[in-house]
C-alpha cells in the first residue's frame, strides 16, 4: 500500500540519513521525496525504496533535496560570536556603517540572527547605520522570512535575554521579530547563479550552506563574484563544510580558518 511504504522510506530515511521525519510537514518531506523520484525515474514509493536499495549513492542526492532550505537561528553558533566579536567591532571601527549581504538566507533565520548582533553591536538607537541584504532564489522561502514569525522551538539557540528584546511573543504562541529587526534587513528574490550581485561596496557577505548544488566553476564564479561586490578589507563567511578551491583562493586571506571568515584580497 503506498502509505505503508512512504511510512517505509521515512524509517529508512531516519536510520540511513539520521534526519528526524518528524521534525518537518508531512507535505514537505512528500515534495521533497516527489522531486528526487521524478530525477531517478521512479513512480510509486515503491519503486523508489528499491531504487535506494540497488543505488546507495542516491542516498546522499536525497539528503541535499531533503535538507535544501533547512537553516536555523545561531546556526553553528562558534562563527556568530567572531561575527559579533571580531568582524563587526572591525568593520564599524573602520567604516562607521556596515552593510551586509545574507546570501541564500532560506526562511530568514540567518539574516535575524544577523540583525540581533548588529543591533547589540550599534544599540536600537543607531541601527540606521546597518543594512543586510537577505536574498534567495526560493519565493517561498523568502516569504517566509519577510513575515518574520516562528515557533518557540526554532528560537532555542538565541540568548533568551535577547529573545526577550528583540522578539514578541503573540497571543497564538508563535514569536514575531520587533519592527526595529526588519528595517535592518531587505528581503530580495536573487539568483546566485546570474553573476550579478544584491548591492556593492558590501562590508561582509554571509553565504552558508547554499552551495551543495553547485559545479566547481559555479562555486569559482560565486568567489569571484562576492570579492568584487567586497569593499576593501570586506569579510567573506563560508558554510563550515563549504571551501575556497585553488583557482580562488587568492581572492582571500583568512581569517578563521576552522570557521571559514576570509578577508578580501585586494
Ligand atoms: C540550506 S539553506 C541555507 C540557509 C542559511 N544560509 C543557513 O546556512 O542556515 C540553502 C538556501 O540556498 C538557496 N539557494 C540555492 N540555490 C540558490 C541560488 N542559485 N541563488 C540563491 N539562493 C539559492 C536555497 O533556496 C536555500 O534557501
Amino acid at each position: 500500500m503506498e502509505s505503508d511504504d512512504f511510512e517505509a522510506l521515512k524509517r529508512l530515511i531516519e536510520k540511513t540519513l539520521r534526519i528526524k521525519c518528524q521534525n518537518y510537514k508531512e507535505a514537505y518531506i512528500r515534495r521533497r521525496l516527489l522531486s528526487r523520484m521524478r530525477s531517478a525515474g521512479c513512480e510509486s514509493y515503491d519503486a523508489y525504496l528499491r531504487y535506494l536499495r540497488d543505488n546507495p549513492g542516491e542516498f546522499e542526492l536525497l539528503r541535499n533535496a531533503l535538507t535544501i532550505n533547512v537553516t536555523e537561528f545561531y546556526r553553528d553558533p562558534e562563527v556568530f560570536e567572531i561575527v559579533h566579536r571580531e568582524l563587526f567591532p572591525t568593520i564599524l571601527k573602520n567604516r562607521g556603517r556596515v552593510r551586509l549581504w545574507c546570501a541564500g538566507c532560506s526562511s530568514g533565520e540567518e539574516a535575524y540572527t544577523l540583525a540581533i548582533l548588529l543591533a547589540e553591536t550599534l544599540g536600537i538607537t543607531n541601527i540606521r547605520n546597518a543594512v543586510i541584504y537577505a536574498t534567495d532564489i526560493d519565493e517561498m522561502v523568502l516569504a517566509r522570512a519577510k513575515d518574520g514569525v516562528y515557533e518557540e522551538k526554532a528560537l532555542s539557540k538565541i540568548p533568551e535575554a535577547l529573545v526577550r528584546k528583540h522578539l514578541t511573543r503573540r497571543e497564538d504562541g508563535l514569536y514575531e521579530v520587533r519592527p526595529h529587526l526588519r528595517s535592518m534587513i531587505r528581503f530580495t528574490r536573487h539568483d546566485l547563479m546570474m553573476g550579478q550581485p544584491i548591492a556593492r561596496f558590501l562590508d561582509m557577505v554571509s553565504c552558508r550552506n547554499v552551495t551543495i548544488y553547485f559545479t566547481e566553476a559555479q562555486k569559482n564564479d560565486l568567489a569571484r563574484l562576492f570579492h568584487g561586490a567586497l569593499s576593501p578589507g570586506g569579510f567573506y563567511v563560508m558554510g563550515k563544510t563549504e571551501y575556497l578551491s585553488r583557482e580562488v583562493d587568492h581572492l582571500f586571506k583568512t581569517h578563521n580558518s576552522s570557521q571559514k571568515v576570509f578577508v578580501k584580497n585586494d
